[in-house]
């Protein structure tokens, strides 16, 4: 959607995969959905540098809602949760610097049982969250048919536009209909969302990243394609932090959301977040190429029988990614390659090992090397041509 918004994936954290729809807030008052987890979360991306990365938006998910309307048919937060009301909490964390998301779903319930957005609430609810000064919004689908999607997601777009006040779109109705052509139309979901949903809902564990991963490898196809500035494919929230997945695991799903252009929402607990899963999320040069401003997705170049695949993606002033993955579960794999036997055009290049924060050597197209690639771990790779590598040595 080019409404100037999410040139880049945006970056931030979204309460859904670990706080879910906890609203026990007398027996669990740190970890229910309630304006105190969002502030905390605010609190925690501007005092341990999260914000600084680009990590700006705090998004609340299903769940923040009253169970009912109030008398002008309004949305309206869950007056306990919320005491201070959704406009209050928007103010907090503009104040902070950060923005704020929140979640409506296309049908008559959400997929929690909140009241929904039917076809005739959404310009109310579009000048709702206009007004509160929300940022963000993510759509759902539950409880809402084909028609009604057709219908709802392109309408909401223009009533968020007609608002005048810039909110980012996410629509997950690619991911209702199965997220593929012909019945999903990926180039108007580029009209008229900043990203999607394609596919179902991340869980805490490796075996459901493997199978966001699979699922979008298996469609490049069609997917890559799709993305660009303004518009993404959305894989779901990492997880890193959580419980699901060991530290390879967790460097595997920074990579492989960076080589996607994928949004990268963390949902996790900031509060307690240790330090490892921390310098996974906050690497920089991770960050960098996925917040390629050329907004290319990357894809996967290489399948091998040995359980090793190769991910490539392009990015500005002629450099590029690469994300050498094992899917082995034995010891390191030592794989040999070199830069010609992964397409690349004849030259010098110097690549940067991402999370040993290492530079390497110089390395011809031609010459081979070997990586070694721990079980369900990554090597990543930035590969600057040479050439540009000294002129920013110079600079
Ligand atoms: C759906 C979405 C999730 C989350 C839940 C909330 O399953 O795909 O991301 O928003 O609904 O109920």
């Amino acid at each position: 959607l080019d409404n100037g918004l999410m040139r880049t994936p945006p970056m931030g954290w979204l309460a859904w995969e670990r706080f879910r729809c906890n609203i026990d807030c007398d027996n669990d008052p740190k970890n229910c959905i309630s304006q105190d987890l969002f502030r905390d979360m605010a609190d925690r991306l501007v005092e341990d540098g999260w914000r600084e990365l680009g990590y700006v938006y705090v998004n609340i998910d299903d769940c923040w809602s009253s169970m009912q309307r109030d008398a002008q048919g309004r949305l309206q937060p869950d007056p306990k949760r919320f005491p201070g009301g959704i406009a209050k909490l928007a103010q907090y964390v503009h104040d902070r610097g950060l923005k704020l998301g929140i979640y409506g779903d296309l049908g008559t319930h959400t997929c929690g049982g909140y009241p929904g957005t039917t076809l005739d609430k959404i310009e109310t609810d579009a000048r709702t969250f206009a007004e509160w000064g929300v940022d963000m919004l993510k759509l759902d689908g539950c409880y809402s048919n084909a028609t009604t999607q057709e219908l709802g997601y392109p309408l909401m777009s223009k009533a968020l536009n007609a608002t005048g006040r810039m909110i980012g779109y996410s629509c997950s109705w690619p991911a209702y209909q199965g997220g593929l052509p012909p019945t999903v139309n990926y180039s108007q979901l580029g009209e008229i969302c900043n990203l999607w949903r394609n596919y179902g809902d991340i869980q805490d564990s490796w075996t459901s990243v493997l199978r966001i991963v699979d699922w979008f490898s298996d469609n490049q196809d069609i997917l890559q394609p799709a993305a660009g500035p303004g518009r993404w494919n959305d894989p779901d929230m990492l997880i890193i932090g959580d419980y699901g997945l060991s530290m390879d695991q967790s460097q595997s799903q920074m990579a492989l959301w960076a080589i996607m252009a994928a949004p990268l929402f963390m949902s996790n607990d900031l509060r307690t977040l240790s330090s490892s899963a921390r310098f996974i999320l906050q690497n920089k040069v991770a960050i960098a190429i996925n917040q390629d401003p050329l907004g290319v997705q990357g894809r996967r170049l290489l399948k091998e029988k040995s359980g090793v695949e190769v991910f490539w993606r392009p990015l500005s002033e002629g450099a590029s990614a690469l994300v050498f993955f094992s899917r082995r579960t034995d010891m390191p794999f030592r794989y040999q390659t070199s830069l010609r036997k992964l397409n690349y055009t004849a030259g010098t290049y110097k690549p940067y090992d991402v999370f040993m924060e290492k530079p390497l050597g110089l390395l011809k197209d031609s010459t081979d090397f070997v990586v070694s690639i721990n079980p369900s771990g990554v090597v990543m790779w930035f590969v600057p041509p040479a050439a540009q590598w000294q002129k920013q040595a110079e600079r």
